[in-house]
């Protein structure tokens, strides 16, 4: 089986993520910060080790500013309902995925607020000028994605950052794709609030994720509960982590991310995405050769996170995909990928397209077999 689908879910883990989260529910799995017990004090001491160990992948100065959440979705929701209000104005980019756009759409329509999406080009790529053109007074965040889901395009959010850090504009980035391969640092790009997944570049399990805010920017939260500190206090604690981790956090599952946050940490982001990148090139080139391909992703490792986005002349992409994995034991995602806004851009909104995403297992024969499966369905479809 050659597993190319890693922009859903990176797969396999890195053992050291297995052997941490084994560990953890063998010898020490009690509930964290809730009880003065070893076990409990042990459990806790490993949610901050894995809590310090992806704020260091990120240069997230202070800890305590990163909560667990249980993925991506669930940390972008946060960021954005604790943050917004009836009239206020949101300006977010074309690529953006529908964990993004779905909130932003429910808060338009429910509470009135002003959406403003700037152009792309024809791979989704926008002009950090764009952003800069629609600031007015009442704009109260800017969204964008690091990396499209879709194409793999990485936008310029080193640029955004300094655009909304001049205008003092808090600034959400979408680090689903690529974080644990781009080289995020949040003070470098001026990044407010970070929302990332567990279980894709950062090798981690299912059911994890974060959200960094800086210290600064006031969120209302989305649910309140137990957060086994100021029990007394009959309001939602206003310290961090604690307003955001209501209820028993994840724990074997945090022990994971933070096993696969080191993980990536010993290897270097650099050294990953350069590996990424020349299969990614390997892989645009040679399904580029094929006739009746068409490409909507750039093979640079300089525009590209890690996907190759493609379509074979009117083949139905689900109709591919299936063949592939069916005749070819190969993994693709065909579709709309949750990000159909970012279809339009490429002119694939009809039908979508087939998504290839390398992550740091796969090897040069799994892109050469994968390219040679599509090449013998061109020619099996053209007969
Ligand atoms: C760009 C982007 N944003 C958000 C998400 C949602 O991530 P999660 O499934 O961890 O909530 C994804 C998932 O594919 C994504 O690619």
């Amino acid at each position: 089986m050659i597993y190319l689908d890693n922009a859903a879910t990176s797969f396999p883990k890195p053992s050291c993520v297995c052997r941490e989260m084994d560990r953890c529910m063998r010898e020490y799995c009690a509930n964290p910060g809730r009880g003065g017990h070893a076990l409990s004090l042990r459990a806790g001491m490993a949610v901050n080790r894995a809590r310090d160990t992806v704020c260091r992948l990120f240069n997230i100065r202070d800890p305590m500013r990163l909560a667990f959440t249980k993925n991506a979705t669930e940390a972008l929701n946060i960021a954005i309902k604790g943050l917004v209000y009836p009239g206020c104005h949101v300006i977010t980019t074309p690529m953006e995925h529908n964990a993004v756009m779905r909130p932003l759409r429910t808060l338009e329509r429910d509470m009135g607020i002003e959406i403003s999406v700037v152009k792309g080009n024809d791979f989704g790529e926008i002009d950090p000028f764009d952003i800069r053109r629609e600031i007015k007074k009442n704009t109260v965040l800017i969204v964008s994605t690091l990396s499209s889901n879709v194409n793999g395009i990485i936008m310029p959010v080193a640029e955004i950052g300094r655009t909304a850090r001049e205008y003092g504009i808090p600034f959400l980035v979408d680090a689903s794709q690529g974080a644990g391969s781009l080289p995020v640092d949040v003070e470098a790009w001026r990044i407010d609030m970070l929302a990332f997944p567990g279980h894709k570049g950062l090798m981690g399990p299912q059911g994890t994720g974060g959200l960094f805010v800086r210290e600064g920017i006031r969120l209302r939260t989305l649910m309140e509960g137990g957060t086994g500190s100021n029990s007394e206090y009959v309001y939602q604690p206003e310290i961090m982590p604690d307003m955001l981790e209501s209820g028993t956090l994840n724990t074997p599952g945090i022990v994971g991310l933070g096993a696969g946050a080191d993980y990536v940490l010993k290897i270097g982001t650099g050294t990953i995405h350069e590996y990424k990148s020349r299969l990614t090139r390997l892989l645009a080139d040679g399904l580029a050769q094929i006739p009746g391909v068409r490409l909507y992703s750039f093979a640079d490792g300089d525009r590209n996170s890690g996907i190759v986005a493609m379509n074979l002349a009117d083949m139905d992409p689900a109709k591919l995909s299936f063949i592939l994995d069916k005749d070819f034991g190969i993994c693709t995602r065909a579709g709309l990928h949750c990000s159909p806004a970012a279809h339009v851009m490429l002119g694939t909104s009809g039908r979508g397209s087939v998504r290839f995403s390398v992550g740091c297992f796969n090897t040069e024969n799994d892109v050469i077999y994968a390219v040679e499966a599509v090449e013998r369905i061109a020619f099996n479809a053209a007969l």
